[in-house]
């Protein structure tokens, strides 16, 4: 068995007079995330250069764009996996960088590949995150219960991860990412390579998540962002091109259109430019 991944983040409940569960303030209409200039290099390649979205409690974010756009490395950044070059975010109030415990246990983060243990049953392995992010030893037993639950894990429950298909590999993914009952969920393009039943059936989930958690969802499936997100983000080469609400947007236009217009400009990331690239 590996060492836990990074991914998998400590979770301690908090409370005081002016916090509510996980040491979010009790405000109404809380912005529950905040994204302001977010940069990224890798070296001398700038991923992310300017990246700024907001989103309040109970939303469902729709992060779209062009492979390559930069969104899986704007998730990094938000779930403090990679420190940002420049820029700044909060999560229920909390900076990413300057709190970044604190981040961590307000959010669950489903990375491109589910960070399973193939040898574990998926019961264990809930069991196992669930330790390691801090769930009081009282409760592990109810939110495996209702991770399985909310996820419909129940009949593969005693199944080992490396056995299961994509489809429970993705649920026992996002069950993973629910399984302290963080305030944000992040997931990065849940439903990819799934079968169309699977995909309506993970959609429904994540609908029915919102209820309790603020989402961020990056997908390419158009049709996915239209039926349950209530605001959307494209971006493109590094940039926020369009920050909107879902019902404002797509007024006399297809969110295809809308999305094909944002991202059509074949111009070059701007140091790309300057060394002259093709
Ligand atoms: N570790 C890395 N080192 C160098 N460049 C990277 C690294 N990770 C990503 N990149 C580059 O940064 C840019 C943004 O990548 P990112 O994975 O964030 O895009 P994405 O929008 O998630 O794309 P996709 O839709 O294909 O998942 C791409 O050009 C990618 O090649
Ligand atoms: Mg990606």
């Amino acid at each position: 068995m590996g060492l836990p991944r990074p991914c998998l983040f400590g979770a301690v409940i908090v409370t005081n007079e002016r916090q509510g569960p996980s040491g979010i303030p009790l405000i109404k209409n809380f912005t529950m995330i905040e994204v302001k200039k977010l940069a990224k290099k890798y070296g001398d390649y700038t991923a992310v250069y300017d990246v700024s979205f907001s989103a309040a409690k109970g939303e469902i974010v729709g992060f779209l764009g062009p492979n390559g756009a930069g969104k899986t490395t704007t998730i990094r950044m938000l779930s403090t996996y990679l420190p940002p070059t420049s820029g700044s975010a909060s999560i229920a109030g909390f900076d990413i960088a300057k709190q970044a415990d604190q981040v961590r246990r307000n959010i669950g983060y489903l990375p491109e590949n589910p960070p399973l243990y193939g040898e574990m049953t998926i019961r264990e392995y809930l069991t196992f995150v669930a330790r390691i992010k801090g769930v009081p030893k009282s409760a592990i037993q109810s939110r495996v219960a209702e991770s399985i639950e909310k996820c419909s894990l129940g009949d593969v429950r005693n199944k080992l991860c490396q056995h299961l298909s994509r489809g429970f590999r993705q649920r026992a993914g996002i069950a993973q990412a629910i399984i302290h009952n963080p305030q944000v969920i992040i997931l990065d393009e849940p439903t990819s390579g799934l079968d169309p039943r699977q995909i309506i059936d993970i959609r429904k989930m994540i609908s029915s998540l919102a209820e309790q958690h603020t989402v961020i969802l990056s997908t390419h499936i158009l049709p996915e962002v239209q039926s349950i997100c209530t605001k959307v983000v494209i971006v493109n080469q590094g940039r926020v091109v369009l920050e909107s609400a879902l019902a404002d947007l797509t007024k006399g236009k297809t969110l295809e259109q809308v999305f094909l217009d944002c991202v059509s400009s074949e111009q070059l990331r701007p140091d790309e430019q300057a060394s002259g690239a093709a």
